[in-house]
């Protein structure tokens, strides 16, 4: 495959060949053994300079010399990336400047769509027709949507708790959905054993190699719309730790191909209930990655994950790049989707608020530096999750289509209510 020199195992090391397997090490296991898709750096560099060197920022296929892909034309026929970068500068008191890059703008309204493209082309190239996965939803919806575009068929695995809308998306995209009655980890179990039994291919988290290069490609377009010249730190949410994985591989080739003299620091976000990868990450010494699930409970269902796919991954790339974690409360989540709805006009869903209730808390704290500059990743958009958004807000004023009303209503002093949740 174009640039592309093997598959090395994150825990053990040993490369295989870059079509040997599609999974993980055998040797490792699924767990531990994820395997990371390895390049031929200065191949792949000089073509990448090339291609961006013209034109702007358009979707992730402009980043093909670093991505495992055969042929562009496997890739699902939507517009996956190409999400606006943000730069809020004057609403800014603390901080130089904070960019925000909104991949709510995807096809199916998050972040997943960008490690969705690359299974479904992957599939498409081996002439698969059935594909499977389990999420908390997002996932989901991005694989029953882009397979969708694609001609193939899909089998899903949610939580029968996942939100309304990213099930409602699920069933008009015309997927097969098995809503699990139990936890994510389990639906993921569930999904992992039924993939074997008929034999599909299989998107779930951190399974297949290709996700986390997808998801690189969040970060690789960042640079880009920056012109290479990237903050000093992104926050992002953190549930199975693919996107965090994938963003500092992503950082970490542009250095490798010279395209950035120094990565920015990445700092993972996650929820207090939901925080086994920020706990293996402050055990960790640069050995093994030591793995203690937990159960999980937040209201950022996106990142609710006791079992974390992508652990290993997740804990060794952070640390490399020499970022961090850091863990929020849900009442944190909560205000901060509410600070960014009404501060940078950006609806986030729960889990995509953590990692800017993660920079509120790096803020407060201290953490960051007066000239420092900042961006943070919205990974999902407030449209999937209304009803725990309307929890962090009052209710409307409600009145008879009589002006008489309003104007008693507005005598009463509910203006500022009504102002504050129109
Ligand atoms: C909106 C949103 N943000 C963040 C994440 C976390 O991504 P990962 O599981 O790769 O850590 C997810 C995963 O489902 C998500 O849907
Ligand atoms: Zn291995």
């Amino acid at each position: 495959m174009k640039n592309i020199t093997g598959l090395r195992c994150v825990s053990c090391g040993k490369v295989y060949g870059p079509t040997e397997l599609d999974y993980t090490c055998p040797d490792c296991g699924t767990r531990k053994g994820t395997l990371e898709v390895v390049y031929d750096y200065e191949s792949a560099g000089k073509e990448f300079k090339e291609d961006v060197g013209e034109g702007t920022v358009t979707d992730i296929k402009r980043y093909s010399s670093l991505l495992p892909i055969e042929n562009l034309g496997s890739l699902p026929p939507l517009k996956i990336g190409g999400t606006p970068l943000y730069g809020f500068h004057e609403l800014t008191d603390d901080l130089d400047r904070i960019w925000i890059k909104d991949d709510s703008g995807n096809p199916t309204a998050s972040y997943k769509d960008r490690a969705t493209a690359l299974a479904v082309a992957a599939a498409r190239e081996k002439d698969i027709g059935t594909i499977t996965c389990a999420s908390t939803g997002n996932a989901a919806s991005s694989l029953a949507g882009l397979a969708a575009a694609s001609g193939m068929e899909t089998v899903i695995f949610v939580p029968a708790a996942a939100p309304e809308a990213k099930i409602a998306q699920l069933l008009v995209y015309g997927a097969n959905v098995f809503a699990v009655e139990g936890s994510y980890d389990q639906a993921y179990d569930l999904c992992l054993e039924a993939a074997e039994k008929y034999n599909w291919y299989n998107r779930s988290a951190a399974i297949h190699p290709y996700l986390v290069e997808g998801k690189k490609t969040g970060a690789l377009e960042m640079a880009d719309q920056l012109d290479w010249n990237l903050p000093d730190k992104v926050f992002v949410s953190v549930g199975d730790g693919s996107i965090v994985s994938g963003l500092c591989k992503g950082f970490k080739e542009l250095v490798e191909i010279d395209l950035i003299d120094e990565a920015p620091r990445v700092i993972g976000v996650q929820a207090e209930g939901a925080d086994t990868i920020a706990r293996a990450f402050d055990r960790y010494d640069g050995g093994e990655v030591e793995i203690a699930d937990r159960s999980a409970s937040t209201i950022a269902d996106s990142i609710s994950v006791g079992k974390p796919r992508d652990i290993v991954k997740a804990v060794k790339y952070t640390y490399e790049n020499g970022g961090r974690f850091l863990t929020v409360s849900d009442e944190e989540i909560s205000s901060a989707l509410v600070e960014l709805a009404r501060k940078r006009g950006i609806f986030a869903e729960p889990a995509a608020a953590a990692s800017y209730a993660g920079l509120k808390k790096a803020l407060n704290r201290g953490d960051l530096g007066d000239s420092e500059e900042v961006g943070v990743f919205i990974t999902g958009s407030g449209l999937k999750d209304v009803s725990a958004a309307k929890k962090g807000v009052k209710g409307p004023t409600k009145v008879s289509p009589e002006l008489s009303e309003v104007e008693s209503a507005m005598e009463e002093g509910t203006r500022n209510a009504a102002r504050d949740n129109s």
